[in-house]
């Protein structure tokens, strides 16, 4: 892997070990493969299509107009949210539900505790298995909103910056941090994250916010009858991704990585990192694409921001069950069997983010960006 970063701008790296990871998975008979073939680029226009319609729904009144009725109760109804989103109408965004940057300041110095503090609280009683009391959802649910103020600051620096991968880069510490073995992988030789290395943020409290990320998916997806566990064959990643459409950030998490082969029900084989997993192939893998939208900055298309948002940040599942919206035009014929929606649909890819469940280990030390 070393080697092959040497000299490559690291989109274009990230692009071609997306293809490679694509294309390197083994394919059964059924998938059908046709390779330049007018249809191939037709689905694909359709799944960006599709995708930019998803997040036009979650982006202010405006865009979610250009969507027609008919097919927004369509999408709507194979979206399930965990965290919803709350539409902001222009009378709003006087008022407090807005957290512009100088309010944000405000409220910050009247209260006691801050954002981080609320923050920390959940996350230290989900890693140490802490159930009760149960951690509040209305905390969880404003957290996801309205995220900290310095997740707000990132995703608006991206979107005034058109999106550059850059932006997110230079708010990483240096550090290159080994990734460790998790669960057994390194005893069959696999090789969980896309760099034998990760970084985290400068900031612990963005570092924080990726880890409450991944508790919060664990925590709400019961809710849709969807149970997550962070292990290596489960949760421990997603796509971090800045829209082709308003250059807005957001993650793709893929749940359900590794399901077990089985001669009957999963008849492919995955690789190493397959070997060992105790997850069974089953109709939850429909619900394993699952993705967080930071609220969206009021800006120009020349990205000059107003201190005002347009769109809260959400968490959504897609459910790509057969015979639905999201099946029929996110997932590609190739990945069919595994149900995964590609991040390059939603925007360009910046890097992973993984979460990998360590045990004995603070919280953001889990965090590994690749
Ligand atoms: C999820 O886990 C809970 C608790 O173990 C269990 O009662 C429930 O049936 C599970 N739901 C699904 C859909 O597997
Ligand atoms: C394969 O899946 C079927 C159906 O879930 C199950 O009954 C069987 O035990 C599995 N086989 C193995 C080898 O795990
Ligand atoms: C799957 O089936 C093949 C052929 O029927 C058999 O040789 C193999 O041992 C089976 N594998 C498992 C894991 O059951």
């Amino acid at each position: 892997m070393g080697a092959l970063s040497i000299g490559l701008p690291r989109s274009v790296l990230a692009m071609a070990l997306l293809v490679l990871q694509c294309f390197a998975l083994p394919l059964h008979g059924t998938i059908t493969f046709t390779i330049g073939a007018s249809k191939a680029e037709n689905s694909a226009d359709t799944a960006v299509v599709c995708a930019e319609q998803v997040m036009a729904l979650y982006s202010g009144t405006a865009r979610a107009s250009q969507v027609t009725e008919a097919r927004a109760q369509e999408l709507r109804s194979y979206i399930r949210p965990l965290v919803p989103y709350t539409e902001l109408r222009s009378s709003f965004l006087s008022s407090n539900l807005v957290p512009s940057k100088k309010r944000f300041d405000s409220r910050r110095s009247l209260q006691q505790r801050s954002p981080q503090d609320r923050l920390l609280e959940p996350n230290s009683k989900w890693v140490s298995g802490d159930v009760s009391p149960p951690v509040s959802h209305s905390i969880i649910k404003k957290l996801i909103q309205w995220p900290p103020s310095k997740v707000l600051e990132l995703t608006k620096r991206i979107v005034e910056f058109g999106g550059a991968p850059e932006v997110l880069f230079s708010a990483l510490d240096p550090t290159k941090y080994e990734v460790p073995d998790v669960e057994g992988a390194n005893a069959q030789k696999c090789q969980l994250t896309k760099f034998e290395y990760g970084q985290r943020f400068t900031d612990s409290e963005l570092n924080s916010y990726m880890s409450f990320l991944f508790h919060v998916i664990v925590t709400l997806a019961p809710s849709v009858g969807f149970n997550v566990t962070l292990s290596r064959f489960d949760l421990f990643h997603g796509h971090i991704f800045t829209s082709y459409d308003t250059n807005r950030l957001g993650i793709l998490f893929h749940a359900r990585e590794y399901p077990a082969y089985n001669n009957s029900t999963f008849p492919l084989n995955l690789g190493y990192c397959q070997k060992g997993s105790p997850m069974p192939y089953d109709s939850s893998m429909d619900l394993r694409n699952i993705l967080w939208l930071a609220p969206l900055a009021a800006c120009s298309a020349k990205g000059m921001c107003s201190d005002d948002w347009l769109a809260s940040g959400t968490l959504l599942i897609l459910d790509a069950r057969e015979g639905g919206i999201v099946h029929r035009e996110l997932v590609p014929d190739y990945l069919d069997d595994v149900r995964t929606i590609s991040e390059d649909e939603f925007g360009n890819i910046v890097a992973d983010v993984n979460y990998l469940n360590i045990a004995n280990t603070p919280f953001t030390s889990r965090i590994f960006i690749c």
